[in-house]
């Protein structure tokens, strides 16, 4: 057996260097906890960006799968197969709309989302042929293919990428005036995070979702919620947009809904919306395959007991306690709404990089994003005495500095 040592050198001359992951080799896992190939045992407070909202290996979806894996596993759409009604009906109802575009990751959904809302200008708005605008926000993060990293604001992101998809308009994120002034007759939608996370968990004034959707009903163009990060219990309510009462036209899933399994995305929207699909035009392999659907399906009837957003919301106080007893012990500041928080750690005291690193080798797993922002999203299953612990090795990791 190769040891962490030996695993993390193997990878280097063979696998592309598109990551800077921290020096853990994670073997085996359980709820909150994961175990490295020594043995050593790490408490995990990122959850696979929100992947493993149910913790690692929930007991329900495992089942799920394994149930699955024994009938049917892949048809690919050139059929039917027998859970990919169900899945989108549980999924419609979740989410209060009408119909489902299943796919596989978040870039696909997001890029699947670009294409429906052009073609529903076109075909139901009356917008010009290829004269489509998308009005998205400054320091989005909405994946990695070509035509996402058109628009994003992240020059690492871009740089080398190029030529990039024309037809986006970027505005500054938590600005309804920029917004309302990039909207014209030619913007097919409005595509934003309820709550940027990949910026560092950056959650919008009170009202400015409630905003976006005034805007969009009254110009006359599609809201695209982008709840691949932010939904599925993370904030304390099933979806991030729940915290202002408001339904967008389209919403995006992904992450969450494959359980930590497998990749499960979705675009969901109202039917006016997704109706502009016809055969032919849009679809993938994998999408809405039955391991996928069963697990996802699974998953929605975890969300619906209710539970994980209780539980979202509840030990979400405590970390917010948690962290504001940190303010000006290390800590510049933080964001959190649920179980989610972009904690600003004081760069005299070290990186982001560098206090994930501290916190790795006390047996927490964090990950830093933007400079000296650390980023923390347990598995909404977390207890709090776990919770309890993270924050408090948290403090010695900042009070000792031990970098
Ligand atoms: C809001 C948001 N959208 C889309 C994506 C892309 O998802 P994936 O990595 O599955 O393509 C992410 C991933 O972090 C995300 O946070």
């Amino acid at each position: 057996m190769r040891s962490s040592a030996e695993l993390i050198r193997a990878e280097e001359p063979v696998l592309a260097h598109n990551y800077h992951p921290l020096p853990v080799v994670v073997a085996r896992a359980e709820g909150a906890w994961v175990e490295d190939v020594e043995g050593r045992r790490y408490l995990d407070m990122l959850a696979g960006y929100s992947a493993l909202n149910f913790g690692h290996r929930h007991p329900a979806l495992i089942e799920a799968a394994h149930r699955q894996l024994d009938q049917l596993t892949l048809t690919s759409r050139a059929f039917h197969n027998d859970r990919l009604a169900a899945f989108a009906e549980s999924v419609a109802a979740l989410t209060g709309l009408d119909m489902v575009l299943p796919m596989n990751t978040g870039a696909e959904a997001v890029e699947s989302a670009v294409k429906v809302a052009r073609k529903w200008a076109y075909e139901v708005k009356g917008v010009p042929a290829d004269r489509a605008t998308i009005v998205v926000a400054a320091d989005n993060f909405h994946g990695r293919t070509t035509t996402i990293v058109s628009f994003s604001t992240d020059e690492s992101a871009r740089a080398g990428f190029g030529p990039f998809t024309p037809g986006f308009r970027v505005v500054p994120y938590n600005d309804l005036a920029a917004l309302e002034a990039a909207i014209d007759e030619t913007t097919a939608a409005v595509l934003i995070e309820p709550i940027q996370g990949e910026a560092g968990v950056v959650i919008p004034d009170d009202g400015y979702l409630r905003g976006v959707r005034e805007l969009t009903a009254r110009t006359g163009c599609l809201f695209i919620a982008d709840e691949i990060q932010s939904g599925l219990g993370r904030t304390g309510r099933t979806l991030a947009v729940e915290h202002e009462d408001v339904v967008p036209d389209v919403v995006l899933l992904g992450k969450a809904l494959g359980g930590g399994i497998v990749p499960v995305s979705a675009v969901v929207a109202r039917r006016e919306v997704l109706q502009v699909l016809r055969p032919g035009e849009h679809g993938s392999t994998f999408g809405g395959n039955p391991l996928a659907a069963a697990v996802g399906s699974a998953v929605v009837e975890l969300l619906e007991t209710g539970e994980f957003q209780r539980r979202a919301q509840e030990a979400g106080v405590l970390l917010r306690d948690g962290l504001s007893a940190l303010v000006g012990k290390g800590v510049r500041g933080f964001r959190a709404r649920g179980l989610w928080a972009g904690v600003d750690i004081d760069p005299a005291i070290g990186t982001g990089r560098e206090i994930s690193e501290s916190l790795m080798r006390e047996g927490i797993l964090v990950k830093d994003t933007h400079g000296s922002t650390i980023r923390l999203a347990p598995p909404l299953t977390i207890t709090n005495e776990d919770l309890r612990m993270a924050l408090s090795t948290l403090e010695t990791v900042l009070r000792t500095g031990s970098l």
